[in-house]
């Protein structure tokens, strides 16, 4: 017969040779663990909606830690659920608030572990949304002032990395000159630089108890169809001073994804976020997919598309799954 044609087959024959063509690689320590802390005492409660997810009080918290560093994850990002709400997030940057709690205690218990704060005031306001409301609208530089404050009470409560989700503008210039005023000049920003207005956050506000309680965040987060907007947010984050670029959720935006990493020369982190798990979870439970195989598949997409880091519910599990 002619060789007319290529036998790419000749690469898939066996098990060891797949595996030694095989392009990417998943590692236990590509994964940020997702953790909710509330302020109750002795509370292990499971979100409805995200099954293996719970809401743990600080005294719940260590038998956590050490499940996710026994397993090698080297890195968790640390969500408040404050028991006290008010219209200015005064809980979000409150020295003694439940997240600066969260993380000194697991810096103290854990100091090898990489702990990351998600600054928002969302899970702390009264109304829900990521900034200062005035008249129904939701105020930019105001807002930018109570982030930087957070930020700062973050980091001197001993977080390693501060990870700013609000999408105000501005971010990160404002939260890198309040923290360099601060000392903290060796904090590194982890920028949600590509948040897009997502249906897929459901879940998560079920569990942060952040849903806004009027209209949406239509005006911060960027709207899904928009492609070249995600680099000029990108941009902008990179010349204020981001360290790393999170792209927000990932399992529809891999195409965005590819994007940021072609485009700048930062760390690139995949939100895998919790309607993508929810999704999944149900069809399990339903027996309509194969967990593993599928969860496995589709965080490897999302390191192929050019996430080197990847947030992600999925972390304890993924990192059980491939060491097996
Ligand atoms: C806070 C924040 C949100 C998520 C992470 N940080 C919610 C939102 O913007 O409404 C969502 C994460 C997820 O869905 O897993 N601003």
């Amino acid at each position: 017969m002619e060789a007319s044609f290529q036998r790419h087959r000749r690469l898939r024959t066996t098990a060891g040779m797949r595996k030694l063509v095989r392009e990417t690689e998943l590692r236990a320590s590509d994964f940020i663990y997702p953790i909710f802390v509330t302020e109750e005492e002795n509370v292990k409660s499971e979100v409805p909606s995200m099954p293996g997810v719970y809401q743990l009080s600080l005294d719940r918290l260590k038998e956590e830690m050490e499940e996710v560093a026994s397993l090698g994850i080297q890195s968790v990002i640390v969500f408040g659920v404050p028991e006290h709400k008010d219209d200015v997030g005064s809980g979000a940057y409150h020295d003694h608030g439940i997240v600066q709690k969260a993380i000194a205690q697991i810096k103290q218990d854990f100091p090898e572990l990489v702990v990351i704060a998600d600054t928002c005031l969302c899970e702390y306001t009264d109304h829900g949304h990521c900034g200062l409301v005035e008249n129904g609208e939701i105020l930019n530089d105001e807002s930018l002032v109570l982030l930087a404050k957070t930020a700062v009470s973050q980091a001197r409560a001993g977080a390693d990395i501060i990870a700013p989700s609000n999408m105000m503008d501005g971010f990160v210039a404002a939260i890198r000159e309040a923290l360099d005023q601060e000392g903290f000049t060796n904090v590194p920003i982890m920028s949600y630089a590509v948040k897009y207005a997502s249906a897929f956050y459901g879940p998560f506000r079920d569990a942060a108890g952040s849903s806004p309680q009027f209209g949406d965040r239509k005006t911060y987060q960027m709207d899904y169809a928009n492609r070249r907007e995600a680099l000029r947010e990108a941009k902008s984050d990179v010349e204020e001073g981001a360290d790393v670029l999170i792209v927000k959720p990932t399992l529809s935006y891999l195409d965005i994804v590819r994007e940021v990493k072609n485009e700048f020369n930062l760390p690139v982190v995949g939100y895998n976020v919790s309607g993508e798990y929810a999704m999944v979870k149900a069809a399990a439970q339903n027996g309509w997919i194969e967990e593993k195989a599928l969860v496995l598949e589709m965080l490897t997409s999302m390191k192929r598309a050019g996430a080197d880091l990847i947030i992600t519910y999925f972390a304890k599990d993924a990192a059980k799954w491939i060491s097996e």
